[in-house]
Order: C-alpha cells, then structure tokens, then sequence
C-alpha cells in the first residue's frame, strides 16, 4: 500500500472518531442525533455504525487534519476536503449526518454524506480513491459476513438506511450498493458467500426497474435469487418504521418471489395480454427467461404453468425452449 493510501486511511480513522463523537457531543450535532432518533435509529444502532455529523464550517475538517500533520493535496484525493481556485481548502462535507463507508476488514475508507432537510444532492459520497471503488465495495459486508456465511443467504438493498434499519429489526445479513447498480464483481462476491440472494430494493417503480436488472445479473453470474417485494411504493426502511421489523421478515423477506414468477409478472406490466400480438411477445420473453434456467426439472415447471395459462401444447412451449437454446453461444 502506497504512504498516500495509508495517509488516506488514516486520515478516515479519525474523522470518523471525530464526526460521531460530534454528533453524540456537540451542540450543532444535537438536531443531527435529533434527526436521527426521529427516524428510529436507536442509540445502539448510532454507535455501531459510528454514524456521525459534519459541523456547517468551511474550515473546521481543514484545521483539524492540518493539526494532525495531514497533507492538505492528499485530502482533497481522499474526497474529505475541496480545493477552490485560489487554492484554498475547505470542508467537502458540511452540515450533513456522516454514513462511514466501511470496506470488508471493516475500515472506514469513505463517508456518505446526508442532507438533513432538503438540500441537494441528499447524499454526498466520498469519490473513488485507490481505497474506494465504489463497484468493489459492499456496504456492511464486514458486518453482515458471518450471518450470510451462517444463513447461506444474503439480502441487497439500494441504501444504507435500509441495511442498518433492517439490521435494527432483525435481519442481519444485510449489504447494499454505494448508490449505484450492482457490478458483476458484486454479484461474484455474493455468490462466494451465499446460496442465495434476496433482492430487496424500493418497492418504488424505479427500485422495481433496478431490481429486476440486478436479479438478472445475479441469476446470470449463477445465484439462487429472489425478488422481495416492497408494497404501497414504500422502501424497506419506511417499511420498517411504518410496520415494524416482525411484520418485514415475515411479510416481505420471507415471502420474496422467485426470480420466475417475479419475472412473469414484471414482464406483464409492459403488455396488454388481452391483445394477441402482445401476449405473444410476452410468452417469447417468458421463454427466453425459462430457455436460461439450468435444471430441465425448473423449465418443465414454468412450462407446465405456461402451458396452462395460455392454454398452449407444452410440446410447441418445448420446441421453441429448443430453439432458443440451440441458439445459446
Ligand atoms: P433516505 O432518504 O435517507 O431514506 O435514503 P434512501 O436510501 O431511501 O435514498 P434513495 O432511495 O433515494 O436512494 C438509494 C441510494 O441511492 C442511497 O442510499 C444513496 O446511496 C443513493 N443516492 C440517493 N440520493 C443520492 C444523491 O443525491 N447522490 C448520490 N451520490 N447518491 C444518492
Ligand atoms: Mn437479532
Ligand atoms: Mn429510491
Ligand atoms: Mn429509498
Ligand atoms: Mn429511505
């Protein structure tokens, strides 16, 4: 590891301290603790996750890694200070509750940066350094490992509220993405780790959008994937405060679709089966889905219920399987 990758480490070991101790001491901090409790984090969960609060200074971060013997050209690298034109420094997170980004040993190589009222953006991450690449990185991977390891399954969500609020009320093996779309590295990662992967985004017509993308990627890199499914639009952390943690495992994780029949019914949206052309290309990209399910035991299954929806022979639903898999590189 470069000097400049163990300053950058470094520098983060002691901004996180910092920042909660911030936000569990400071005056300025109190609405940011405020906030948090108001959203339901408990005093356990805020020190677990060391989340923490940024003062509103321009200077205050500058002064204390100037302090500590940090070079400033280094810290703008790291994302924790900006650089304006007259070459001054200044604070890049100001007046925000501080997520730290830890990597899998469990050190803090970024923070996410949240708005407590409405200021965009609502999150500010820290950029990619040579210790943060935001398509290698899980989120609470350090954390969570031993439960995926012990349940052999692991549950995706998109945000960081939504793991440490489902770690909150019971689920624990829990991991999320830094904001961005899984990678295929991630989804190599997980499927080291765990047999099965519950997808487990908004329940908001994007969040559906980006988990039946994810749920590809994982299904095709060779997990056991399932869909859970957030009701009313809500995310799994509004869930949860709205529900309670008993009601989310039983009613959402517990009962989350096969990557199929989620499938089925997210390729329906797109078409109006009542009319012929459309419920054609419906069962086409039905098939195509099914034509890429490994066990012949698993086709024959959707087959079979294929078959009886559209009232169509198996043996032509067969054939084209056939086709479509002939076709296969
Ligand atoms: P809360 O509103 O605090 O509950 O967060 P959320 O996780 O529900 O946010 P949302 O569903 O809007 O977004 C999901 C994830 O996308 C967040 O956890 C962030 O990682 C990322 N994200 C959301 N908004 C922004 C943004 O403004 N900038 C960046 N860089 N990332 C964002
Ligand atoms: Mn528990
Ligand atoms: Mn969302
Ligand atoms: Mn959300
Ligand atoms: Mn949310």
């Amino acid at each position: 590891q470069s000097p400049e990758s163990q300053s950058i480490l470094e520098a983060h070991q002691w901004l996180a301290k910092l920042y909660h101790h911030l936000l569990r001491n400071s005056k300025e901090g109190k609405a940011a603790y405020q906030y948090l409790i108001d959203r339901g984090f408990t005093e356990e969960t805020i020190k677990k996750y060391q989340i923490g609060f940024s003062p509103n200074s321009k200077d205050f971060v500058v002064t204390f890694l100037e302090k500590k013997g940090f070079h400033p050209q280094t810290m703008v690298k790291a994302g924790l200070l900006s650089a304006n034109d007259h070459g001054e420094y200044t604070d890049r997170f100001r007046g925000r509750v501080i997520f730290p980004l830890r990597n899998h040993l469990g050190k803090t190589v970024a923070f996410a940066g949240r708005a407590m009222g409405e200021q965009e953006p609502k999150y500010l991450n820290s950029p990619e350094t040579e210790l943060f690449h935001k398509n290698r990185i899980l989120y609470n991977f350090d954390l969570a490992r031993a439960s995926i390891r012990k349940q052999k399954t692991v549950v995706l969500f998109e945000g960081y509220v939504d793991v440490i609020s489902a770690d909150q009320a019971g689920v624990h093996n829990g991991v999320g993405t830094m904001g961005t779309s899984i990678s295929t590295n991630q989804a190599n990662l997980l499927k080291r780790y765990a047999d099965k992967v519950i997808v487990c985004y908004d329940g908001d017509r994007p969040g559906v959008e980006a988990a039946s993308k994810a749920a590809k990627l994982l299904k095709s890199v060779g997990c056991e994937t399932f869909i859970a499914r957030v009701p009313d639009g809500l995310d799994p952390d509004d869930f949860i405060q709205k529900h309670g943690g008993d009601r989310f495992q039983r009613e959402v994780i517990e009962t989350s679709d096969t990557y199929m029949s989620f499938m089925m019914s997210y390729l329906k949206r797109d078409y109006n089966l009542q009319i012929e052309g459309d419920r054609i290309t419906y069962i086409e990209k039905i098939l195509q889905e099914v034509a890429m399910l490994d066990r012949a035991v698993e086709r024959e299954h959707y087959l079979n219920e294929i078959a009886s929806e559209f009232e169509m022979s198996i043996d032509t639903l067969k054939e084209e399987i056939q086709r479509i898999r002939g076709q296969k590189p």
